[in-house]
Protein backbone atom coordinates (compact mmCIF):
# COMPACT_ATOMS: atom_id res chain seq x y z
CA UNK A 1 0.00 0.00 0.00
CA UNK A 2 1.23 3.26 -1.12
CA UNK A 3 0.60 6.44 1.42
CA UNK A 4 2.05 9.90 0.90
CA UNK A 5 1.44 12.73 3.42
CA UNK A 6 0.09 15.62 1.01
CA UNK A 7 -1.05 18.06 3.75
CA UNK A 8 -1.31 21.19 2.53
CA UNK A 9 0.94 23.07 5.14
CA UNK A 10 2.73 21.68 7.41
CA UNK A 11 2.77 18.02 7.91
CA UNK A 12 0.46 14.97 9.57
CA UNK A 13 -2.54 16.20 8.58
CA UNK A 14 -3.71 14.89 4.52
CA UNK A 15 -3.15 11.44 3.65
CA UNK A 16 -3.26 9.89 0.31
CA UNK A 17 -3.91 6.05 0.32
CA UNK A 18 -3.49 4.78 -3.55
CA UNK A 19 -4.54 2.10 -5.13
CA UNK A 20 -7.26 1.08 -7.61
CA UNK A 21 -9.21 2.89 -5.54
CA UNK A 22 -7.55 6.17 -4.34
CA UNK A 23 -8.10 7.49 -1.06
CA UNK A 24 -8.21 10.64 1.25
CA UNK A 25 -8.04 10.75 5.18
CA UNK A 26 -8.97 13.90 5.90
CA UNK A 27 -9.16 17.24 3.94
CA UNK A 28 -7.50 19.66 5.97
CA UNK A 29 -8.14 23.32 6.85
CA UNK A 30 -9.23 25.61 4.04
CA UNK A 31 -6.26 27.63 3.97
CA UNK A 32 -3.98 24.65 3.11
CA UNK A 33 -6.61 23.08 0.86
CA UNK A 34 -4.88 24.38 -2.83
CA UNK A 35 -1.34 23.27 -1.66
CA UNK A 36 -3.07 19.94 -0.82
CA UNK A 37 -4.80 19.50 -3.99
CA UNK A 38 -1.38 20.26 -5.89
CA UNK A 39 0.40 17.65 -3.51
CA UNK A 40 -2.62 15.12 -4.63
CA UNK A 41 -2.09 16.30 -8.44
CA UNK A 42 1.69 15.53 -8.47
CA UNK A 43 0.92 11.78 -6.66
CA UNK A 44 -2.09 11.09 -8.95
CA UNK A 45 -1.78 12.76 -12.05
CA UNK A 46 -4.80 11.66 -14.18
CA UNK A 47 -5.85 9.08 -11.64
CA UNK A 48 -9.11 9.81 -9.88
CA UNK A 49 -9.59 10.33 -6.41
CA UNK A 50 -12.14 8.16 -5.46
CA UNK A 51 -12.79 8.85 -1.73
CA UNK A 52 -12.59 11.02 1.09
CA UNK A 53 -12.49 9.18 4.68
CA UNK A 54 -12.88 11.62 7.55
CA UNK A 55 -12.80 11.53 11.08
CA UNK A 56 -15.03 13.42 12.55
CA UNK A 57 -16.21 17.49 11.36
CA UNK A 58 -14.01 19.80 13.13
CA UNK A 59 -13.49 22.55 10.60
CA UNK A 60 -9.89 21.75 10.33
CA UNK A 61 -10.32 18.73 9.40
CA UNK A 62 -13.68 19.23 6.55
CA UNK A 63 -12.92 22.44 5.59
CA UNK A 64 -10.32 21.52 2.09
CA UNK A 65 -13.53 19.84 0.91
CA UNK A 66 -14.58 22.37 -1.37
CA UNK A 67 -11.56 22.35 -3.35
CA UNK A 68 -11.08 18.29 -3.25
CA UNK A 69 -14.62 18.20 -4.98
CA UNK A 70 -13.72 20.79 -7.70
CA UNK A 71 -10.17 19.13 -8.50
CA UNK A 72 -12.26 15.79 -8.65
CA UNK A 73 -15.70 16.42 -8.70
CA UNK A 74 -16.48 12.48 -8.47
CA UNK A 75 -15.30 12.13 -5.34
CA UNK A 76 -17.36 10.36 -2.61
CA UNK A 77 -17.36 11.57 1.34
CA UNK A 78 -17.24 9.06 3.89
CA UNK A 79 -17.91 9.45 7.26
CA UNK A 80 -19.99 8.63 10.61
CA UNK A 81 -23.93 9.04 10.74
CA UNK A 82 -23.65 11.82 13.19
CA UNK A 83 -21.08 14.18 11.69
CA UNK A 84 -23.19 13.35 8.40
CA UNK A 85 -25.99 15.14 10.32
CA UNK A 86 -23.34 18.05 12.07
CA UNK A 87 -22.27 18.93 8.30
CA UNK A 88 -25.84 20.11 7.50
CA UNK A 89 -26.43 22.61 10.19
CA UNK A 90 -26.58 25.86 9.31
CA UNK A 91 -24.78 26.81 13.15
CA UNK A 92 -22.00 24.00 12.45
CA UNK A 93 -21.48 25.39 8.79
CA UNK A 94 -21.18 28.59 9.86
CA UNK A 95 -18.71 28.19 12.41
CA UNK A 96 -16.73 26.44 10.52
CA UNK A 97 -16.23 29.43 7.87
CA UNK A 98 -16.03 31.61 10.68
CA UNK A 99 -13.06 29.59 12.14
CA UNK A 100 -11.75 28.63 9.01
CA UNK A 101 -11.22 32.57 8.26
CA UNK A 102 -9.59 33.08 11.90
CA UNK A 103 -7.18 30.53 10.83
CA UNK A 104 -6.59 31.86 7.37
CA UNK A 105 -5.72 35.28 9.03
CA UNK A 106 -3.50 33.34 11.76
CA UNK A 107 -1.60 31.94 9.35
CA UNK A 108 -0.94 34.63 7.11
CA UNK A 109 -2.71 32.90 4.06
CA UNK A 110 -5.79 33.59 1.77
CA UNK A 111 -8.39 30.84 1.46
CA UNK A 112 -11.54 30.59 -0.78
CA UNK A 113 -14.59 32.13 1.04
CA UNK A 114 -16.64 31.82 -1.41
CA UNK A 115 -17.22 28.08 -1.21
CA UNK A 116 -20.76 26.39 -1.72
CA UNK A 117 -21.41 25.05 2.18
CA UNK A 118 -22.64 21.48 -0.11
CA UNK A 119 -19.55 20.53 -0.71
CA UNK A 120 -18.96 20.08 2.90
CA UNK A 121 -21.80 17.24 2.86
CA UNK A 122 -21.12 13.80 3.69
CA UNK A 123 -22.05 11.31 0.71
CA UNK A 124 -21.86 7.99 2.78
CA UNK A 125 -22.12 7.37 6.13
CA UNK A 126 -20.69 4.77 7.93
CA UNK A 127 -22.30 2.96 11.20
CA UNK A 128 -19.62 1.77 14.08
CA UNK A 129 -18.08 -1.67 13.02
CA UNK A 130 -19.27 -1.52 9.10
CA UNK A 131 -16.76 -2.58 6.56
CA UNK A 132 -16.67 -1.26 2.90
CA UNK A 133 -15.43 -2.06 -0.65
CA UNK A 134 -13.49 0.90 -2.62
CA UNK A 135 -11.81 -0.24 -5.70
CA UNK A 136 -8.87 -3.17 -4.26
CA UNK A 137 -8.93 -0.99 -0.44
CA UNK A 138 -10.91 -3.20 2.38
CA UNK A 139 -12.21 -0.32 4.89
CA UNK A 140 -13.69 -1.18 8.43
CA UNK A 141 -14.90 2.08 10.58
CA UNK A 142 -15.30 1.81 13.76
CA UNK A 143 -16.27 4.51 16.46
CA UNK A 144 -13.95 6.55 18.59
CA UNK A 145 -15.71 8.54 20.13
CA UNK A 146 -14.24 10.76 22.81
CA UNK A 147 -12.85 14.14 20.87
CA UNK A 148 -16.39 14.11 19.55
CA UNK A 149 -19.35 11.93 19.37
CA UNK A 150 -18.91 11.60 15.85
CA UNK A 151 -15.27 10.30 15.87
CA UNK A 152 -14.28 7.56 14.15
CA UNK A 153 -11.07 5.66 12.51
CA UNK A 154 -10.64 3.70 9.51
CA UNK A 155 -8.37 0.04 8.95
CA UNK A 156 -7.49 -0.15 5.73
CA UNK A 157 -6.80 -3.69 4.00
CA UNK A 158 -6.41 -4.83 7.92
CA UNK A 159 -3.06 -3.40 7.95
CA UNK A 160 -3.13 0.52 7.95
CA UNK A 161 -4.88 2.35 10.59
CA UNK A 162 -6.17 5.72 10.33
CA UNK A 163 -7.22 7.45 13.67
CA UNK A 164 -9.20 10.02 14.74
CA UNK A 165 -7.88 12.92 17.72
CA UNK A 166 -9.73 10.97 20.29
CA UNK A 167 -6.77 9.37 21.06
CA UNK A 168 -4.42 12.86 21.86
CA UNK A 169 -2.34 14.65 19.58
CA UNK A 170 1.09 13.48 19.79
CA UNK A 171 4.06 16.32 19.21
CA UNK A 172 7.33 15.02 17.52
CA UNK A 173 9.06 16.69 20.39
CA UNK A 174 7.39 14.09 22.52
CA UNK A 175 4.70 16.18 23.66
CA UNK A 176 1.69 15.10 23.94
CA UNK A 177 -1.87 17.21 23.91
CA UNK A 178 -5.14 15.56 25.10
CA UNK A 179 -8.07 16.11 22.81
CA UNK A 180 -11.16 14.07 24.87
CA UNK A 181 -13.54 16.75 24.33
CA UNK A 182 -16.85 15.38 25.06
CA UNK A 183 -16.20 12.09 26.59
CA UNK A 184 -12.89 10.96 28.59
CA UNK A 185 -13.54 7.28 29.44
CA UNK A 186 -14.69 7.08 25.63
CA UNK A 187 -11.51 7.99 25.31
CA UNK A 188 -10.08 5.51 27.39
CA UNK A 189 -12.25 2.50 25.89
CA UNK A 190 -11.04 3.91 22.27
CA UNK A 191 -7.26 3.63 22.42
CA UNK A 192 -8.27 0.32 24.03
CA UNK A 193 -10.03 -1.20 20.98
CA UNK A 194 -8.12 0.77 18.41
CA UNK A 195 -5.01 -1.55 20.67
CA UNK A 196 -6.74 -5.26 19.84
CA UNK A 197 -6.91 -4.35 16.16
CA UNK A 198 -3.40 -5.06 15.81
CA UNK A 199 -2.54 -2.88 12.83
CA UNK A 200 0.74 -3.11 11.14
CA UNK A 201 1.30 0.44 10.85
CA UNK A 202 -0.51 3.18 12.40
CA UNK A 203 -1.18 6.83 11.41
CA UNK A 204 -1.90 9.13 13.99
CA UNK A 205 -4.27 12.67 13.79
CA UNK A 206 -1.85 15.65 13.50
CA UNK A 207 1.00 13.38 13.57
CA UNK A 208 1.89 10.85 10.96
CA UNK A 209 3.02 7.38 10.66
CA UNK A 210 4.21 5.88 14.36
CA UNK A 211 7.86 4.76 14.16
CA UNK A 212 8.81 1.47 13.81
CA UNK A 213 10.59 1.57 17.27
CA UNK A 214 7.61 3.35 18.47
CA UNK A 215 4.63 0.99 17.66
CA UNK A 216 4.96 -1.82 19.86
CA UNK A 217 4.15 0.20 22.89
CA UNK A 218 2.35 2.93 21.10
CA UNK A 219 -1.58 1.93 22.52
CA UNK A 220 0.53 1.58 26.19
CA UNK A 221 2.07 5.23 26.06
CA UNK A 222 -1.12 6.57 24.59
CA UNK A 223 -2.93 5.53 27.38
CA UNK A 224 -0.68 6.53 30.18
CA UNK A 225 -0.12 9.57 28.41
CA UNK A 226 -3.90 10.23 28.55
CA UNK A 227 -4.39 9.24 32.06
CA UNK A 228 -1.59 11.56 33.32
CA UNK A 229 -2.77 15.00 31.44
CA UNK A 230 -6.37 13.71 32.85
CA UNK A 231 -4.45 13.63 36.36
CA UNK A 232 -2.07 16.52 35.94
CA UNK A 233 -5.56 18.70 34.78
CA UNK A 234 -7.55 17.62 37.30
CA UNK A 235 -4.49 19.05 40.09
CA UNK A 236 -4.85 22.25 38.31
CA UNK A 237 -8.88 22.82 38.37
CA UNK A 238 -8.56 21.82 41.99
CA UNK A 239 -5.34 24.19 42.87
CA UNK A 240 -7.34 26.93 40.34
CA UNK A 241 -11.07 27.04 41.06
CA UNK A 242 -11.47 29.92 38.83
CA UNK A 243 -12.01 29.01 35.60
CA UNK A 244 -9.76 31.66 34.34
CA UNK A 245 -6.92 30.59 35.90
CA UNK A 246 -6.87 27.54 35.32
CA UNK A 247 -7.24 27.78 31.98
CA UNK A 248 -4.16 30.03 32.02
CA UNK A 249 -2.02 27.20 33.69
CA UNK A 250 -3.46 24.68 31.49
CA UNK A 251 -2.38 26.98 28.53
CA UNK A 252 1.31 26.94 30.11
CA UNK A 253 1.55 23.21 30.74
CA UNK A 254 0.12 21.89 27.46
CA UNK A 255 0.04 24.63 24.97
CA UNK A 256 3.31 26.93 25.57
CA UNK A 257 5.47 24.93 22.99
CA UNK A 258 2.99 24.06 20.16
CA UNK A 259 2.51 26.11 16.63
CA UNK A 260 -0.32 29.05 17.07
CA UNK A 261 -0.80 28.48 13.32
CA UNK A 262 -1.55 24.48 14.00
CA UNK A 263 -3.93 25.73 16.61
CA UNK A 264 -4.95 28.87 17.41
CA UNK A 265 -4.72 29.95 21.37
CA UNK A 266 -8.35 30.39 20.99
CA UNK A 267 -9.57 27.10 20.06
CA UNK A 268 -7.05 25.69 22.69
CA UNK A 269 -9.16 27.55 25.19
CA UNK A 270 -12.73 26.41 23.56
CA UNK A 271 -11.03 22.75 24.21
CA UNK A 272 -9.45 23.01 27.02
CA UNK A 273 -12.90 23.80 28.81
CA UNK A 274 -14.90 21.82 26.88
CA UNK A 275 -12.35 18.93 28.57
CA UNK A 276 -12.53 20.50 32.00
CA UNK A 277 -16.48 20.29 31.77
CA UNK A 278 -16.12 16.41 30.73
CA UNK A 279 -13.35 16.04 34.18
CA UNK A 280 -16.06 17.38 36.15
CA UNK A 281 -19.06 15.60 34.44
CA UNK A 282 -17.22 12.45 34.82
CA UNK A 283 -15.14 12.50 37.92
CA UNK A 284 -17.36 14.04 40.24
CA UNK A 285 -15.55 12.57 43.70
CA UNK A 286 -12.25 13.92 42.64
CA UNK A 287 -13.53 17.51 43.15
CA UNK A 288 -13.82 18.08 46.56
CA UNK A 289 -17.07 20.24 47.59
CA UNK A 290 -17.82 21.89 50.56
CA UNK A 291 -21.49 22.53 50.19
CA UNK A 292 -24.27 22.41 53.34
CA UNK A 293 -26.91 21.22 54.22
CA UNK A 294 -29.70 21.91 56.41
CA UNK A 295 -32.43 19.67 57.59
CA UNK A 296 -34.51 18.76 60.81
CA UNK A 297 -34.66 15.44 61.79
CA UNK A 298 -36.46 13.57 64.59
CA UNK A 299 -34.61 11.16 67.24
CA UNK A 300 -34.57 8.86 64.98
CA UNK A 301 -33.11 10.82 61.72
CA UNK A 302 -36.77 10.70 60.79
CA UNK A 303 -37.88 13.92 58.05
CA UNK A 304 -41.01 13.40 56.62
CA UNK A 305 -43.56 11.05 56.03
CA UNK A 306 -46.03 11.09 53.27
CA UNK A 307 -44.71 13.82 51.07
CA UNK A 308 -44.90 15.93 54.36
CA UNK A 309 -42.22 17.39 56.63
CA UNK A 310 -43.13 15.72 60.15
CA UNK A 311 -43.97 19.27 61.78
CA UNK A 312 -43.17 23.02 61.48
CA UNK A 313 -41.57 24.81 63.88
CA UNK A 314 -41.50 28.38 63.34
CA UNK A 315 -38.18 29.14 64.59
CA UNK A 316 -36.33 26.10 62.31
CA UNK A 317 -38.43 27.79 59.01
CA UNK A 318 -36.83 31.34 60.14
CA UNK A 319 -33.48 29.62 60.38
CA UNK A 320 -34.04 27.97 56.92
CA UNK A 321 -34.78 31.23 55.44
CA UNK A 322 -31.35 32.75 56.85
CA UNK A 323 -29.10 29.88 55.96
CA UNK A 324 -30.59 29.78 52.25
CA UNK A 325 -31.73 33.43 51.54
CA UNK A 326 -29.37 34.67 47.82
CA UNK A 327 -27.82 31.07 47.72
CA UNK A 328 -28.52 28.36 45.63
CA UNK A 329 -30.53 25.23 47.17
CA UNK A 330 -30.41 22.06 45.56
CA UNK A 331 -33.93 19.29 46.42
CA UNK A 332 -35.38 16.76 44.64
CA UNK A 333 -38.57 16.82 43.27
CA UNK A 334 -40.98 15.73 45.82
CA UNK A 335 -39.29 18.26 48.23
CA UNK A 336 -40.34 20.90 45.65
CA UNK A 337 -43.90 19.63 45.76
CA UNK A 338 -44.29 20.27 49.38
CA UNK A 339 -43.18 24.00 48.31
CA UNK A 340 -46.62 26.59 48.69
CA UNK A 341 -48.37 26.82 45.49
CA UNK A 342 -45.68 24.29 43.99
CA UNK A 343 -43.57 27.58 43.49
CA UNK A 344 -39.55 28.42 43.64
CA UNK A 345 -38.59 29.78 46.77
CA UNK A 346 -38.10 33.37 46.19
CA UNK A 347 -34.82 35.33 46.56
CA UNK A 348 -32.94 32.36 45.97
CA UNK A 349 -31.91 29.76 43.00
CA UNK A 350 -33.83 26.64 43.15
CA UNK A 351 -32.27 23.67 41.22
CA UNK A 352 -34.49 20.93 40.78
CA UNK A 353 -33.94 17.25 40.38
CA UNK A 354 -35.95 14.87 38.25
CA UNK A 355 -35.92 11.85 36.08
CA UNK A 356 -38.89 13.55 34.09
CA UNK A 357 -37.03 14.94 30.67
CA UNK A 358 -39.86 17.02 29.38
CA UNK A 359 -40.24 18.80 33.03
CA UNK A 360 -40.20 22.85 33.94
CA UNK A 361 -40.53 25.00 36.20
CA UNK A 362 -40.35 28.88 35.89
CA UNK A 363 -38.10 30.19 37.93
CA UNK A 364 -36.10 27.10 38.73
CA UNK A 365 -32.97 25.12 36.98
CA UNK A 366 -33.97 21.75 36.20
CA UNK A 367 -31.66 19.17 36.12
CA UNK A 368 -31.30 15.03 35.46
CA UNK A 369 -28.72 13.77 37.69
CA UNK A 370 -26.38 14.36 40.24
CA UNK A 371 -23.65 14.92 37.86
CA UNK A 372 -25.42 17.33 35.37
CA UNK A 373 -26.48 19.25 39.05
CA UNK A 374 -22.65 19.48 40.00
CA UNK A 375 -22.27 20.59 36.20
CA UNK A 376 -25.08 23.21 36.71
CA UNK A 377 -23.90 24.13 40.38
CA UNK A 378 -20.10 25.37 38.82
CA UNK A 379 -21.94 27.29 36.01
CA UNK A 380 -24.37 29.24 38.49
CA UNK A 381 -21.43 29.63 40.87
CA UNK A 382 -19.08 31.48 38.27
CA UNK A 383 -22.10 33.70 36.73
CA UNK A 384 -23.52 34.74 40.48
CA UNK A 385 -20.07 35.28 42.03
CA UNK A 386 -20.63 32.45 44.14
CA UNK A 387 -18.54 29.76 46.37
CA UNK A 388 -19.20 26.19 47.62
CA UNK A 389 -20.71 27.46 50.94
CA UNK A 390 -23.32 29.28 49.23
CA UNK A 391 -24.82 25.91 48.14
CA UNK A 392 -27.40 24.36 50.67
CA UNK A 393 -28.65 20.83 50.09
CA UNK A 394 -32.10 21.04 51.18
CA UNK A 395 -33.02 16.89 50.76
CA UNK A 396 -35.26 15.47 50.67
CA UNK A 397 -33.86 12.09 51.78
CA UNK A 398 -32.73 10.55 48.41
CA UNK A 399 -30.77 13.64 47.79
CA UNK A 400 -29.71 14.36 51.27
CA UNK A 401 -27.70 10.44 50.28
CA UNK A 402 -26.27 11.84 46.90
CA UNK A 403 -25.24 14.68 47.90
CA UNK A 404 -23.37 13.75 51.27
CA UNK A 405 -20.24 13.65 49.59
CA UNK A 406 -20.05 17.21 48.72
CA UNK A 407 -21.07 18.31 52.05
CA UNK A 408 -18.94 19.15 54.96
CA UNK A 409 -21.31 21.15 57.12
CA UNK A 410 -24.68 20.49 58.41
CA UNK A 411 -27.39 22.63 60.19
CA UNK A 412 -29.91 20.65 61.78
CA UNK A 413 -32.91 20.91 63.74
CA UNK A 414 -33.25 17.97 66.02
CA UNK A 415 -36.62 17.10 67.44
CA UNK A 416 -36.52 15.57 70.47
CA UNK A 417 -39.46 13.67 69.73
CA UNK A 418 -40.16 9.79 67.53
CA UNK A 419 -42.38 10.62 64.98
CA UNK A 420 -43.81 8.10 62.27
CA UNK A 421 -41.38 8.77 59.56
CA UNK A 422 -40.63 6.96 56.05
CA UNK A 423 -37.95 9.11 54.76
CA UNK A 424 -34.57 9.59 56.65
CA UNK A 425 -31.76 11.81 56.72
CA UNK A 426 -28.23 9.86 56.64
CA UNK A 427 -27.62 9.91 60.56
CA UNK A 428 -24.50 12.15 60.79
CA UNK A 429 -23.29 10.81 64.01
CA UNK A 430 -22.87 6.88 62.62
CA UNK A 431 -21.00 8.61 59.78
CA UNK A 432 -18.53 9.81 61.99
CA UNK A 433 -19.31 13.80 61.59
CA UNK A 434 -18.53 15.87 64.83
CA UNK A 435 -21.03 17.92 66.54
CA UNK A 436 -19.46 21.37 66.20
CA UNK A 437 -22.38 23.57 68.13
CA UNK A 438 -25.41 23.43 69.96
CA UNK A 439 -27.88 26.19 70.61
CA UNK A 440 -29.33 24.45 74.09
CA UNK A 441 -32.99 23.33 74.60
CA UNK A 442 -35.72 25.52 72.85
CA UNK A 443 -39.55 24.77 72.97
CA UNK A 444 -42.07 25.29 71.13
CA UNK A 445 -45.26 24.49 72.98
CA UNK A 446 -44.74 20.89 74.36
CA UNK A 447 -41.71 20.37 71.54
CA UNK A 448 -38.30 20.61 73.17
CA UNK A 449 -35.90 20.92 70.19
CA UNK A 450 -32.41 22.22 69.31
CA UNK A 451 -30.21 23.88 66.30
CA UNK A 452 -27.08 22.10 65.91
CA UNK A 453 -24.43 22.31 63.61
CA UNK A 454 -22.06 19.43 62.57
CA UNK A 455 -18.75 18.84 60.94
CA UNK A 456 -17.34 16.06 58.25
CA UNK A 457 -14.17 15.30 60.05
CA UNK A 458 -10.77 15.09 57.15
CA UNK A 459 -10.44 11.30 56.68
CA UNK A 460 -7.15 11.65 58.16
CA UNK A 461 -8.44 12.45 61.24
CA UNK A 462 -10.82 9.56 61.56
N1 LIG B 1 -37.22 17.46 57.47
C1 LIG B 1 -36.62 18.08 56.49
O1 LIG B 1 -35.74 18.90 56.69
C2 LIG B 1 -36.99 17.77 55.08
C3 LIG B 1 -36.38 18.44 54.02
C4 LIG B 1 -36.75 18.11 52.72
C5 LIG B 1 -37.70 17.14 52.50
N2 LIG B 1 -38.25 16.50 53.52
C6 LIG B 1 -39.24 15.43 53.34
O2 LIG B 1 -38.59 14.39 52.60
C7 LIG B 1 -39.58 13.70 51.86
C8 LIG B 1 -39.13 13.62 50.41
O3 LIG B 1 -37.92 12.89 50.31
P1 LIG B 1 -37.73 11.84 49.12
O4 LIG B 1 -36.41 11.18 49.27
O5 LIG B 1 -38.96 10.96 49.09
O6 LIG B 1 -37.84 12.75 47.85
P2 LIG B 1 -36.89 13.90 47.25
O7 LIG B 1 -35.47 13.55 47.55
O8 LIG B 1 -37.37 15.22 47.71
O9 LIG B 1 -37.23 13.79 45.73
C9 LIG B 1 -37.03 12.55 45.08
C10 LIG B 1 -37.15 12.80 43.61
O10 LIG B 1 -36.07 13.58 43.16
C11 LIG B 1 -35.67 13.18 41.88
N3 LIG B 1 -34.32 12.64 41.96
C12 LIG B 1 -33.68 12.10 43.00
N4 LIG B 1 -32.43 11.73 42.66
C13 LIG B 1 -32.29 12.07 41.37
C14 LIG B 1 -31.22 11.93 40.44
N5 LIG B 1 -30.03 11.40 40.79
N6 LIG B 1 -31.41 12.35 39.18
C15 LIG B 1 -32.59 12.91 38.80
N7 LIG B 1 -33.64 13.05 39.64
C16 LIG B 1 -33.48 12.63 40.90
C17 LIG B 1 -36.67 12.13 41.43
O11 LIG B 1 -37.72 12.86 40.86
P3 LIG B 1 -38.70 12.27 39.73
O12 LIG B 1 -39.50 11.22 40.41
O13 LIG B 1 -39.48 13.47 39.30
O14 LIG B 1 -37.81 11.74 38.66
C18 LIG B 1 -37.07 11.53 42.77
O15 LIG B 1 -38.31 10.86 42.73
C19 LIG B 1 -40.87 14.48 52.02
O16 LIG B 1 -41.65 13.88 53.02
C20 LIG B 1 -40.42 15.83 52.49
O17 LIG B 1 -41.39 16.53 53.24
C21 LIG B 1 -37.94 16.80 54.82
Amino acid sequence: MTVIDVSGCGSGAVFLIKGKANLLFEAGMAYAADQMVENIKRELGDAELDAVLLSHSHYDHVAGLPAVRKAWPGVKTYASERAKEILVKPGALKTIRRLSGEAAEAAGLPWDSEYDDADLQIDVSLEDGETIELGDHTIYAFATIGHTKCSMSYLIDDELMLCSETVGVMGHDGSYMPSFLVDYKAAEESIEYSSELDAKEIILNHYGFVSEADKAAIWDVLMQKLRDSRDVMIDIMNRFPEEEAALREMERVFHSHVDKKEQPDEAFYINAASMMKTLKRQFPERFPRHFQLIAAVDRNWGIGNKGQMLTVIPADQKLFRQETMGKIIVMGYKTFLTFPAQRPLDGRINLILTKKKALSVKGAEICHSVEEALVRIDELKQEKHLTDVDVVIIGGESIYRQFLPFCDTAQITWIDFSYVADTHMVDLEKEGWELVRRSGEQTFFNLCYEFREYRKLEKESL
